[in-house]
């Protein structure tokens, strides 16, 4: 079977991406439940951060002081908080055979800092591939979502990050770039309409995904022991001296 991304290693790479608003955290945290109590190994992380110093920059980036952000400073600084969590992270993780569910990755580049901003793409590609040493994802789950919903969802926050502050062309541009990007690659992405009930979609989610695992040779390992349950002892013909 085909493994895209992680060439030699065992693991599997799963990135989410999408606009604001469209609940990735939320399904996140019910995918990795699920997979877990399947018995997958799995690490969660997300960009930027996800390491001591990529969270130092993501404090930076998304500081809504930072508005006069250079965009070559924005991308560099993406990428550096990229480079740290896969020399930290995913590579380890994936070497380890563990199923890494990313939320973001090169993607987001590609189409904040490419579509949205207008960083020529050859560019960004170049420097997607110098963080990331040419690393794709084996999958990548696109909440797809009219940002006109997506901002009335965040406008209830208390405040808005530096990006999410941007101008609703903006946001406009991010959807139209994830959408070009999934039509260009329909194997690795699965795109979700993410205007969908929460349940309807973890469900779809849960679905779609472990298909995917299968079909590249991750069978559910099945449950591991369930640690609020008492251990049974061993029968006494059996038990080591
Ligand atoms: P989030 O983790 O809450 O989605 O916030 C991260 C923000 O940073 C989000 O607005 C998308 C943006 N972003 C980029 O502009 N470029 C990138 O490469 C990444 C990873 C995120």
């Amino acid at each position: 079977m085909r493994r895209t991304s992680t060439q030699e290693a065992p693991g599997y790479l799963l990135t989410f991406e999408g606009g604001e608003g469209g609940g990735k955290g939320t399904q996140i945290e019910g995918l990795v439940a699920h997979l877990q109590s399947l018995g997958y190994a799995v690490t969660q992380t997300r960009e930027p951060g996800g390491t001591r110093i990529g969270d130092a920059v993501r404090r930076i980036l998304l500081d809504p002081n930072h508005r006069g952000m250079d965009f070559r400073a924005e991308v560099l600084l993406y990428e550096a908080s990229r480079a740290q969590l896969l020399r930290e992270v995913i590579h380890p993780a994936l070497a380890q055979g563990h199923v890494v569910v990313c939320d973001r990755f090169s993607d987001s580049t590609t189409v904040y800092q490419g579509y949205a901003r207008g960083i020529d793409l050859e560019v960004i590609n170049q420097l997607n591939t110098i963080a990331t040493g040419g690393l794709r994802p084996d999958c990548t789950v696109l909440l797809d979502l009219d940002p006109v919903i997506g901002l009335q969802r965040i406008q209830k926050r208390a405040r808005l990050d530096r990006l999410e502050g941007e101008a609703l062309a903006f946001h406009e541009r991010v959807r139209h770039g994830y959408r070009t990007l999934a039509a260009e690659d329909t194997e690795r992405f699965l795109v979700i309409d993410a205007s969908q009930p929460p349940d309807h979609i973890q469900t779809a989610l849960r679905t779609a995904v472990v298909t995917r695992l299968c079909h590249v040779g991750l069978m559910p390992p099945g449950p591991g022991p369930d640690p609020r349950r008492p251990r049974r002892a061993r029968p006494e013909h059996i038990r080591r001296p």
